[in-house]
């Protein structure tokens, strides 16, 4: 164990029990059609890679960037989104990817900008949800697990950039980021 984390949530197993679920579940939801999974980067990188290998659709795979944080781990509120969005959402069937819904203002800004480009079909799906901390109404349509209102780090999910690769999710001691 790293010396900045508290406890372990959600062991590499857990995790990928659950997200083999997602995916079936999505398999059956989508069946005959070929979603567009976009990923919200940079936390949803390893989530995204183990959910769409349990999908049993042909995919296409997409990513936008979207940072409200910056290096501190309270949400700004403000959300900037990558402008350089080279593909065609229109008529799409989309899914979009996040490592967790925390206030909500990533997603709302994200699903806003999104559905302005006319998609067929949008639904949001979080590996975490924390529901305590939400300042803007959005609900996903997949969570993974829903996660106690702590700052959590691993399987895509960071401190300043660190933690990301861990293969299992964990709490860090408040005195690492107080
Ligand atoms: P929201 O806009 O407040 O819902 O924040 C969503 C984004 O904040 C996520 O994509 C994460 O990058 C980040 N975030 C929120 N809570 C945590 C956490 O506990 N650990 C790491 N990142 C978090
Ligand atoms: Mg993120």
């Amino acid at each position: 164990m790293f010396d900045d984390l508290n406890e372990v949530l959600f062991t590499e197993e857990a995790i990928r029990k659950r997200v083999s679920e997602m995916g079936a579940q999505m398999t059956v939801d989508y069946a005959g059609r070929s979603p567009m999974l976009i990923g919200v980067l940079k936390g949803s990188f390893i989530f995204l890679a183990d959910l769409a290998r349990s999908i049993g659709l042909s995919c296409e795979i997409r990513f936008v960037s979207a940072s409200s944080y910056g290096f501190s781990s309270f949400s700004s509120g403000s959300v900037k989104i990558g402008k350089d969005i080279d593909f065609e959402m229109k008529d799409r069937d989309i899914i979009l990817i996040e490592d967790i819904l925390d206030t909500g203002v990533t997603l709302a800004a994200l699903r806003d900008f999104i559905a302005w480009y006319g998609p067929a079909s949008l639904k949001i799906c979080t590996l975490l949800d924390k529901p305590s901390h939400r300042k803007v109404q959005i609900d996903a349509d997949y969570i993974g697990f829903e996660c106690p209102d702590e700052f959590i780090v691993g399987y895509g999910l960071d401190y300043a950039e660190r933690y990301r690769n861990l293969p299992y999710i964990a709490s860090l001691k408040p005195e690492a980021y107080s």
